[in-house]
């Protein structure tokens, strides 16, 4: 039941099919202001294709469109403006959201196709940094988003656990680690391992020769090497997942770039075939001259491969193993280059579906303006400032609902749901501000807000007794119909966050169906009178089911009460 399809299907009639339906679709307008109507429709493209004047055309479509589901239709200028039959779409979308529940909103463009998505992937024996958990969130949520539209997801964790990197952390390990010490804190002692290698190599540059030879072994398969190495990435693994627990977030793979290790023969071998791997100072490159790029590295001196050389096996694996749709990579904006670079070299190996691999950049986490970095003191643990939210949304709690059940359950939900909506609420483009005051408000565009105002509903509807039924009422018309008119936008909303994979797009939408309802909840006394209460906690009901389910999309829990 959406106005815009049947808008659509009316324009059709009336104009003889002129123009498809999806260009009539796309060209559907919201009027600057309420008081001009729900929709609008511009005639300037028909205009042309009739060679008539745009306002003649509009007058036109006026006295030929005829529909139970609109109040009226008038001609505005160049406009055709509409406003639906309010008690029709009211009684039409409540009956909808409750037969539906959680599945409103869900479409079947994706077809059950398959989307990779490769997110979060941060690199073993190195702290989870804040690109990292930016990632993450904004990952899961297109992969929710993604579902919603009817796609097949699988969740990728590229986890760097290889490359020169591991040599290095071997050596410093067998020079000054401590078995014990790395066990109790592990991810904070090799962190401090590899910069001690790297304090030392600027004296005694042969420590990096040696750290490079242990990546060799690494390999070449060798026992010893492995044996560090699997340890190395079990402990790093512990420290991660009481994050992505902590987040609620899970993956389909942890196929990282070790388990590419015996694929990439094949992909040397390939590129060496198809005659597009060039020496140059020893190692091996694809040139990328005509694309006006640098050449893409694939092979060092030693045999030792590359980053790069690992994506373009993981690239290949992805497509023979789930003969993926599209393949999505959520990783910051200093990565662009590299993939461009991948999806080139794919592409001159006669590979097509390298085309529907596509980049998802986003910003830079800020504090005070500066970047967040993991290197030397400024240190900022994830987990810490996770724990951090999450206390002080206990704080909050122990104030305002000390009595209030699964208190430290609720605490993680508001918590953690505040750290993930500050950072998908802004188009993922942008660098994001961290504050952790701003993110745990109650009030303006917050995820606490959204979940308070769904708890509130919650209580409300206990409150007043509430009765699931499929037979509802209409009542309040025009104080609702703010609300309706968002609650039939959520469809396209998703589509539009799917299409943009621009999951702020369902947070701004969040906000301001909440607010709507603050509106409504201001102005009407939803349990004053027992004749009108059932039918005001429908409308209710529907809000409360539709804030539940866009948090969900965001990866955010909504707690009953708190
Ligand atoms: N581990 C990398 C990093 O932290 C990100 C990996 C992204 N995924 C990929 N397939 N390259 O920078």
């Amino acid at each position: 039941m959406d106005a815009k399809q049947i808008f659509v299907q009316s324009l059709y009639e009336c104009m003889d099919g002129n123009l498809k339906k999806e260009r009539l679709y796309s060209l559907i307008e919201k009027p600057k202001q309420a008081k001009m109507g729900d929709l609008a429709f511009p005639c300037f493209e028909l205009a042309r294709n009739y060679r008539k004047n745009p306002q003649e055309i509009a007058t036109q479509i006026v006295e030929e469109i005829n529909s139970i589901y609109f109040e009226r239709v008038e001609a505005v200028g160049a406009y055709v403006n509409v406003f639906l039959n309010k008690a029709l779409f009211t009684k039409k979308i409540l009956q909808q959201i409750s037969k539906e529940k959680t599945n409103f909103g869900y479409s079947n463009l994706g077809e059950e196709k398959v989307i990779t998505i490769d997110l979060s992937s941060p690199n073993i024996a190195k702290p989870f940094s804040m690109g990292h958990l930016r990632s993450t969130v904004i990952g899961n949520a297109i992969a929710n988003i993604a579902e919603k539209v009817g796609y097949k997801t699988v969740r990728i964790n590229h986890l760097g656990d290889w490359g020169t990197q591991f040599g290095k952390l071997m050596v410093a390990y067998q020079k000054w680690g401590n078995e014990d010490q790395v066990r109790a804190n592990p991810i904070k002692e090799l962190l401090q391992l590899y910069i001690r290698f790297h304090e030392e190599a600027e004296v005694d540059t042969k420590l990096n020769d040696i750290g490079r030879k242990w990546f060799k072994r690494l390999e070449d398969g060798d026992a010893q090497a492995e044996e560090l190495w699997g340890w190395f990435r079990e402990e790093s693994l512990k420290d991660f997942s009481r994050i992505y627990e902590l987040l609620g977030i899970s993956f389909d793979s942890y196929n990282g770039e070790a388990f590419y290790n015996d694929k990439m023969d094949r992909v040397v071998h390939e590129l060496q075939q198809k005659g597009l791997l060039i020496e140059s100072e020893g190692a091996k490159v694809v040139t990328l001259e005509e694309e006006n790029l640098p050449p893409c590295l694939i092979q060092k001196r030693d045999g030792t491969t590359l980053y790069a050389t690992r994506d373009l096996a993981a690239a290949i694996y992805r497509y023979e193993t789930y003969h993926f749709a599209k393949s999505l990579y959520v990783v910051g904006n200093e990565q662009t280059l590299h993939f461009t670079q991948l999806s080139y070299v794919l592409q001159k190996m006669g590979y097509n579906w390298a085309k529907n691999m596509k980049h998802i950049s986003f910003g830079m986490m800020l504090k005070e303006g500066k970047k967040m970095s993991t290197r030397k003191g400024k240190l900022v643990l994830l987990e810490e400032v996770l724990q951090e939210a999450i206390q002080l949304a206990n704080n909050n709690i122990m104030e305002k609902n000390p009595l209030l059940e699964k208190k430290e359950e609720v605490a993680r939900q508001v918590g953690v749901g505040a750290v993930i909506f500050h950072d998908l609420k802004n188009d993922r483009h942008n660098d994001v501000e961290f504050s952790l005051e701003d993110m745990l408000r109650f009030e303006g565009e917050t995820g606490p807000y959204i979940q308070y105002t769904h708890a509130r509903m919650n209580s409300l509807l206990k409150k007043g007794g509430y009765r699931e039924t499929n037979n509802v009422s209409v009542v309040d018309i025009n104080e609702a119909w703010p609300i309706i008119t968002r609650l039939m936008a959520l469809q396209d909303t998703v589509m539009k966050a799917y299409n943009a994979s621009d999951p702020s797009k369902i947070a701004k939408y969040l906000i301001e169906l909440a607010r709507e309802f603050n509106k409504y909840y201001a102005n009407v006394r939803i349990l004053g009178d027992e004749e009108n209460k059932q039918a005001r906690l429908q409308l209710v009901y529907s809000v409360k089911t539709v804030l539940k389910e866009g948090l969900r999309l965001l990866g955010i829990q909504a707690p009953d009460a708190m």
